[in-house]
């Protein structure tokens, strides 16, 4: 079944995030349809929803399986000044696990930066693509993918690694419930961001990656070490093992634990 975009806009509380939404039932990817709107200068907060995508993509070049009528697919569009465009890769897994736990009950972790996990294997995944023009941010684009109904086992690319709602729930729920929720929890996030560091410390609290082992390849190297902890800017310190720490950056590394 399509998505029903007016039981969206019925369940909105925000006053910009998803106040315009462009839909589409297919694309190739909500990003790209997205940069093309923001190009044209479609207001902060606009969505990009797509049914299905034959060439999605996710962070380092990979693919992200789109089947058709199943999932969420969605670019949002946003316009932040500099000093918190950072915040987007902390606001946004954040707002999918907290929605996706008020939706279904069901608590969901991430693994650091930014992937949402239940029980360990992947539900949410998501790409942030800058655009910056000197030192201000034309726009930053927040694509974000959940499984929602999709039957994992018919993709064998990721039917051991991933999950969806559905696998989880044991029934399908509800897209339009969930991409409300999602888009009302985000705003109110990127509210709350600017004004402390609650949200920080919520994103930390929900981390399944600290007090792991990990490997970590950034920079064309590989480390190794204790994934520490996280400073203010989200970036993750990583004990070595001759007791020295290095910070690293989101966006830069493959994580493996
Ligand atoms: C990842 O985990 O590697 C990120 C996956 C991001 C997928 C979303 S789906 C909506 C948007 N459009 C895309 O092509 N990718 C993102």
């Amino acid at each position: 079944m399509w998505l029903d975009l007016r039981a969206v806009e019925t369940r909105l509380e925000t006053q910009f995030v998803g106040q315009r939404m462009v839909y589409l039932t297919s694309t190739s990817s909500t990003q790209d349809v997205a940069r093309d709107e923001a190009e044209k200068d479609a207001p902060s907060g606009t969505v990009v929803v797509a049914e299905e995508q034959l060439s999605g993509r996710g962070r380092f070049g990979r693919a992200w399986v789109s089947p058709s009528g199943k999932n969420l697919y969605f670019t949002l569009i946003m316009r932040p000044p500099l000093q918190r465009l950072r915040s987007l890769s902390i606001i946004a897994p954040l707002a999918v696990a907290v929605a996706v736990e008020k939706c279904t009950g069901i608590s969901a972790r991430i693994k650091w930066p930014n992937d949402v996990l239940i029980n360990e294997r992947k539900l949410s995944g998501i790409l942030i693509e800058t655009e910056l023009s000197g030192q201000s941010v034309k726009y930053a684009l927040v694509g974000i993918g959940v499984n929602v109904n999709f039957e994992i086992e018919e993709a064998s690319e990721v039917a051991d690694i991933a999950t969806s709602v559905k696998r989880e729930l044991g029934h399908e729920a509800s897209r339009e419930e969930l991409l409300a929720a999602l888009l009302n929890q985000f705003e109110v996030l990127y509210e709350t961001a600017a004004r402390g560091r609650e949200v920080l410390q919520e994103w930390r609290s929900r981390l399944a990656t600290l007090g792991c082992q990990i490997k970590v390849t950034f920079g064309g190297h590989v480390e190794d070490g204790l994934a520490e902890d996280v400073d203010a800017d989200g970036n993750l310190i990583l004990l070595r093992a001759d007791g020295s720490r290095v910070a690293i950056e989101a966006g830069e590394v493959t994580l493996r634990s």
